[in-house]
């Protein structure tokens, strides 16, 4: 257990349960406690003004009807986003999976501490770098007891960001030459399945994506030969292998069970160790995560800040079991990381401590300073993140319910929606709307069409397919071959071009966060609907599916690429055919 960590480890079933508990002199102080289950007042609300006389305004009555106890922070979301949160007056901002939006306080706290304090380079003695430094190691704690992680068996390294954080563990895990598998989730961002060149240039014979249904049966099949200790073939050390998944899927806002950690490390022997990669960059951003219990929690959690409090930037961590440190092999060196060196020839030996050995160069001091303020007012703006969930799952239950119930005249549905829940288990799915529009006649709307529309009217949202190739295969039924296709016939990622060869080739993505109102759910609604048919009954045309045409007009290709480097790379890839070159 983590000393000084009151009620770990958490179970998340109640306020009183938390760890993170709101710090009553903190709390933003309220003239007037407004709460929304009093509807028949809403109208003093001054949000509902702009919706009036429109569908949204009983809506909103509807959503408060059933949702007020759990909406809106007791009723004080509208001051909150009035203290906290002028900068969004304009804006509908609801990218929060991309970075979610900083409170003022928090930024207007570190600037006077910075016009307060003198913070120099950390680890000299002299006073502004020993402040630094103190300041740097309560931010540790501060992470650490966040996450419930005791110290003892966990550590955090200061990263750039969650990628660099992902990048650490393949430059330092111990690969062993030919024989250490790397498996990942399809639904994985491209920061983990870029590990895969890791561990291609440790010739490893086991380099598989895994689907969830495969991780299941894996699981099924395993358990029937967990006895199973088989000696290595040559000599007797301990093959590591390493397994990532995210937390949360940041393409379609799925959560994947933390479970899966126990179930994965109960195959371990003494000869065959995997070692797990959790990618929390999405997933800790509203939802709580509890390394409290070591034995069944990942061995590194990746994340990024700005993810969870908008300010700072350009810092993550990742958080790494320290029983890890001797088996982690540090290659390069810079700055402090070294006890000793010589600089003719190779001699160096590394801090023992990891955060020390890890971080190479000035760790980013200010900016680590800052998240100290960010924490603070996230406690006292919000409470703890129980409070937030409860806001997140009634306004995400919603807006499931109307987005899926948007239709056309003709009966046909507007969006197509990409996640299998409904929105009401928070511990299924975050709130993450990753969608598609489609006209009457079942044609699509290009997503870039819908975001340049959408930011006419001042609502920010993502699109495209959101650094995730596991996602869109998932989701839009593209297969690798047709990516690498659609590349050499001029597809590049993050382009205009939003259909290509009558596929839809991404998506939108709507993601909520902490601060996001009613209001601005009602107003993606509004502008969604002004995509609705109201002049046709017509069926939609019965469209020939892309996937049947693939099958049938497709052919074989092999080429080479050569790349700047003059690396020649071989690429087989099947072809869908357009109707003329069959002609
Ligand atoms: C699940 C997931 N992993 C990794 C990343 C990469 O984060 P960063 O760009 O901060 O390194 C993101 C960013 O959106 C993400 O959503």
């Amino acid at each position: 257990m983590a000393p000084g960590v009151p009620g770990i480890p958490v179970k998340l079933d109640s306020p009183r349960e938390l760890n993170h508990k709101p710090s009553k002199e903190g709390l933003v102080k309220f003239s007037k406690p407004r709460r929304y289950n009093d509807i028949e007042k809403f109208d003093q609300f001054e949000r509902f003004d702009k919706i009036d006389n429109s569908p949204e305004k009983s809506e909103k009555v509807e959503f408060l009807r059933e949702f007020s106890n759990k909406y809106g922070y007791n009723g004080k979301i509208d001051t909150i986003i009035d203290h906290e949160y002028p900068h969004l007056k304009n804006t509908t901002y609801l990218d929060h999976t991309g970075a979610t939006i900083y409170p003022k306080s928090a930024v207007d706290s570190f600037a006077d501490d910075l016009r307060n304090h003198c913070f120099g380079n950390p680890h000299s003695k002299n006073s502004s770098s020993q402040l630094s430094t103190e300041r740097v190691n309560r931010v540790r704690a501060r992470v650490l007891n966040y996450f419930n992680a005791d110290p003892n068996d966990y550590q955090v390294i200061f990263t750039q960001n969650a990628t660099a954080a992902i990048k650490m563990v393949g430059e330092v895990f111990p690969w062993t030459y030919g024989k250490s598998s790397f498996r990942y989730m399809r639904e994985n961002h491209n920061s983990i399945v870029g590990l895969r060149r890791f561990a291609e240039e440790n010739n490893s014979p086991d380099v598989k994506v895994v689907t969830e249904k495969d991780l299941e049966s894996m699981f099924n099949a395993y358990s029937e030969h967990r006895n199973v200790n088989l000696p290595p073939e040559t000599n007797n050390s301990t093959v590591y292998g390493l397994f990532a998944y995210p937390a949360q899927c940041n393409f379609s806002g799925r959560k994947f069970p933390l479970s899966w950690v126990k179930k994965i490390k109960s195959f371990d022997t003494d000869y065959s160790k995997i070692l797990i990669l959790l990618d929390a960059a999405a997933y800790v951003s509203c939802s709580p995560l509890s390394l409290a219990d070591k034995d069944d929690s990942p061995d590194f959690v990746a994340l990024s800040f700005y993810k969870m409090f908008g300010f700072p930037t350009g810092l993550g961590a990742l958080i790494v079991k320290n029983e890890l440190s001797s088996i982690l092999k540090k290659r390069y060196f810079g700055g402090g990381t070294l006890r000793a060196v010589a600089f003719d020839r190779s001699w160096q030996m590394f801090r023992r401590d990891l955060s020390e050995r890890f971080e190479d160069g000035t760790i980013n001091f200010l900016n680590i300073i800052a998240l100290e303020h960010s924490f603070n007012a996230m406690e006292k703006i919000y409470g703890n993140l129980f409070y937030v969930r409860e806001h997140l799952t009634s306004l995400s239950t919603f807006l499931y319910r109307k987005l899926s119930s948007l239709r056309h005249l003709n009966g046909s549905p507007l969006c197509v929606l990409y996640s299998n829940n409904d929105y009401s288990d928070s511990s299924l799915q975050g709130p993450i709307f990753n969608f598609n529009v489609k006209r009457a006649d079942g044609s699509w709307i290009g997503y870039r069409e819908v975001e340049a529309a959408a930011n006419e009217r001042g609502i920010n949202l993502r699109v495209g397919a959101f650094c995730n190739p596991g996602g869109l295969a998932k989701w839009l039924k593209f297969t690798p071959d047709q990516v690498m296709a659609g590349f050499l016939e001029g597809k590049v990622c993050d382009d205009d071009i939003d259909i290509f060869k009558g596929r839809i080739v991404g998506s939108v993505r709507v993601s909520l966060g902490a601060m996001t109102t009613i209001d601005d759910v009602l107003k993606l609604l509004a502008f969604l609907r002004e995509y609705i048919d109201n002049t046709t009954s017509a069926p939609p045309l019965q469209h020939k599916s892309s996937r049947v045409m693939s099958k049938h007009l497709s052919q074989k290709v092999e080429m080479s690429i050569t790349h700047p480097n003059m690396m020649v790379e071989k690429m087989t890839y099947t072809r869908d055919l357009h109707p003329k070159q069959l002609e």
